[in-house]
This record gives C-alpha cells, sequence and structure tokens, in this order.
C-alpha cells in the first residue's frame, strides 16, 4: 500500500514515515529541498520535491497513492518561498504584518488540503489532516466532539476543509495534535520555552500555573497516524492525547531545575513580553480527552510522559 506524506522530513513527520516503512507501506514524502528527498531515501521512503503552494503536484502525488497523511504547515518565514514572502509584505503594507501572515498560510493550507483532497476524490481512500486541540474551548476537558472557539487563531479551518471531502467520495478524518508532541528531536514549543527561560534566567509561568497543557510523545502520535489511516472513519475528530494536561507550573519547574535557575510568576501572559510569540500560549488551560479516540482505533500510548521526557538531555543540548 502507498502512502503519500506531507512534512515528511519535520520531527512528527519523521516518526510518522518510520512508523508506516516498520510496517510494510510504501511511503512517498514531500520535502522542498533535494537535502530532504535524501533523507527521505535514507530511512527507505521514495521523495517528492515540491511545496506545499504547488496544487497540481499535490494532486498527483495524491492521486497516485492508496491514502495522504497531511503534516506540513506554514508555521513562519523559514516555511514560505520567496513569492509568498513578497505577497507577506506587500499585504502588510495593507492591514499589518500579522492579519497578512495569517492570510497567506490560511489560503495556503486550504489549497494545498484542497488539492490533497481532489487527488482522492471519489476513491473513499484515506486523507487525514493534523489539527491541533489548542483553542478548543478552554477551562474545560475538551473531547472528540467539541469546536475550536471562535475569534482565536486555530486550524478549524483545516478540519473543515479536510472534512468537506466526506461527502465526495473520501475517507477524511483529522488528528488533533497536543500541543506539546514530545521525544528526541522535538523543535515545537518546549524547546521554544526552554529557549527563553535560558535566555531570561527564570522559567515562566502564568498565575499560579495550574493551566494544563495535553501531550503525547512522538512515537505514540505516529503509531496514532497508522491507525487513523487503516481504520479511521469518515468525519472523524482524533485526539492526539495521551497526558490530558500536565500543570504548566510543572513544566517550568522541570525547566528551571533542569538549568538550575528560578521559576517566576507574571500576572498575565502580556506582562510576560520577553515570551514574544510564546506568551500566546504559557497561559492557556486546555486540557483534552482521547478516551474516545483510544477507544475506537484502539490506540493505546506508552509514553514516556512529558516531564520525564524533558529530564532527557536532548531537550538542554545548546
Ligand atoms: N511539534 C508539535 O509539538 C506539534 C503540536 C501540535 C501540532 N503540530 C502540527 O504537526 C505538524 C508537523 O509538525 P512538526 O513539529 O513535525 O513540524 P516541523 O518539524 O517544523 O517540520 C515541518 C515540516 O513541514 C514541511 N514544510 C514546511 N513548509 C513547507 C512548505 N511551504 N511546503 C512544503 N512542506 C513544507 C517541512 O519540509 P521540508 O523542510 O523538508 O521542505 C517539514 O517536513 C504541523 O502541522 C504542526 O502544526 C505539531
Amino acid at each position: 500500500m502507498r502512502i503519500f506524506v506531507t512534512g515528511a522530513t519535520g520531527f512528527i513527520g519523521t516518526a510518522v514515515v518510520k512508523e508506516f516503512l516498520a510496517a510494510g507501506y510504501q511511503v512517498t514524502g514531500l520535502s522542498r529541498t533535494t537535502q530532504g528527498a535524501e533523507k527521505l531515501q535514507k530511512f527507505g521512503a521514495k521523495a517528492r520535491v515540491g511545496r506545499l503552494d504547488q496544487p497540481a503536484l499535490l494532486r498527483d502525488a495524491a492521486a497516485e497513492s492508496d491514502g495522504v497523511i497531511h503534516l506540513a504547515f506554514m508555521h513562519g518565514l523559514a516555511h514560505m518561498d520567496l513569492m509568498s514572502r513578497l505577497r507577506l509584505f506587500a499585504g502588510a503594507l495593507n492591514g499589518g504584518i500579522m492579519s497578512s501572515f495569517l492570510r497567506i498560510v490560511h489560503q495556503t493550507e486550504s489549497q494545498a488540503v484542497q488539492a490533497l483532497g481532489s487527488g482522492l476524490e471519489g476513491t473513499g481512500r484515506p486523507l487525514i489532516v493534523t489539527s491541533g486541540v489548542l483553542m478548543l474551548p478552554f477551562g474545560k476537558i475538551s473531547t472528540e466532539e467539541d469546536d475550536h472557539v471562535k475569534d482565536a487563531p486555530n486550524r478549524s479551518f483545516s478540519e473543515t476543509t479536510a472534512l468537506g471531502f466526506v461527502p465526495r467520495g473520501v475517507r477524511a478524518s483529522v488528528i488533533r495534535l497536543s500541543p506539546t508532541v514530545h521525544g528526541s528531536g522535538d523543535r515545537g514549543l518546549i524547546p521554544y520555552i526552554i529557549k527563553a527561560a535560558r535566555k531570561k534566567g527564570s522559567s515562566v509561568y502564568i498565575g499560579g500555573g495550574a493551566n494544563r497543557w495535553p501531550a503525547v510523545h512522538v512515537r505514540d502520535a505516529a503509531r496514532l497516524f497508522r491507525l487513523a489511516l487503516e481504520k479511521g472513519e469518515p468525519g472523524a475528530k482524533y485526539h492526539g492525547v495521551d497526558e490530558t494536561g500536565v500543570p504548566f507550573r510543572d513544566i517550568a519547574s522541570k525547566i528551571a531545575a533542569k538549568l538550575q535557575i528560578p521559576t517566576s510568576s507574571y500576572p498575565t501572559p502580556k506582562s510576560a513580553k520577553h515570551l514574544g510569540f510564546l506568551s500566546n500560549f504559557v497561559g492557556l488551560d486546555n486540557p483534552s480527552s482521547s478516551k474516545w479516540t483510544q477507544q475506537t482505533l484502539g490506540w493505546k500510548p506508552t509514553g514516556p510522559g512529558l516531564l520525564a521526557d524533558i529530564d532527557q538531555p536532548d531537550y538542554f543540548k545548546i
């Protein structure tokens, strides 16, 4: 069985590619660079060199596959080619840099998911699109039935575009990942939080730090993508969550202990200016359940947990 994976060279994508290869699948991964393509070939996968803003390429790759996993996402300037950067700065003249950035991200992702879905249209084949549990309703344990809160940046547009292919004969489903998918090679939020703590000389939480972040180990997440591709129901929203909610104070304390620096509490996210873009996330209380996901797919995360993982030296290599 042949699968096509976008974001195949990334932290999670690499684990996903290895998971599918070990299970006997033929994997083709997308990368923008020949170095990325070589990395994939070393693992035993095939590669397509291309970008998210090349719909014809994405549609053809999906059509040649028996299923698609979509992980790539334009998270920042480093993920944008020259044309997108020019559009970003031109758009910034009319409404500011952040709204221009979000517009381009939104367009690129929506067009990419459209292209992948149309390559599978009418086949009944699986399309698994990545989303996140952050920005599900705050302050309660969210479930697979919840929708993202309105008026906050979230991945609901990825979900809507993907699930729009269900009536068009695609077995489309969504995996909402925890805000921290952790493990060796993590380049997500935790390394940025460690970097900010090191720079500031203190490890920060907001208020009493009781707000909770869900977490999942990267190998468990990779297995979930395989199970969703094999058994996923059309229209399902699965939660890639092992630990329902780790109190942020515990995360900050673990980082402080490892760096041998103090913790400090800030009254509001905005008051912790040195956190930059992280201040949008560190105070969020987004505990999430994956009970239904585990029952439906027979997925059993085996960890390790986030705090045990942050204990590993990998997280503190400079
Ligand atoms: N890491 C986490 O803790 C976490 C948590 C929640 C959700 N997620 C989501 O999970 C997905 C994967 O995250 P990750 O942490 O594995 O990402 P990552 O390590 O930063 O990797 C990014 C991947 O996306 C590809 N990519 C970036 N821009 C691209 C573009 N314009 N065109 C084509 N490919 C592009 C890169 O490929 P090349 O560089 O080879 O071209 C790379 O494979 C993302 O959707 C992310 O939002 C991650």
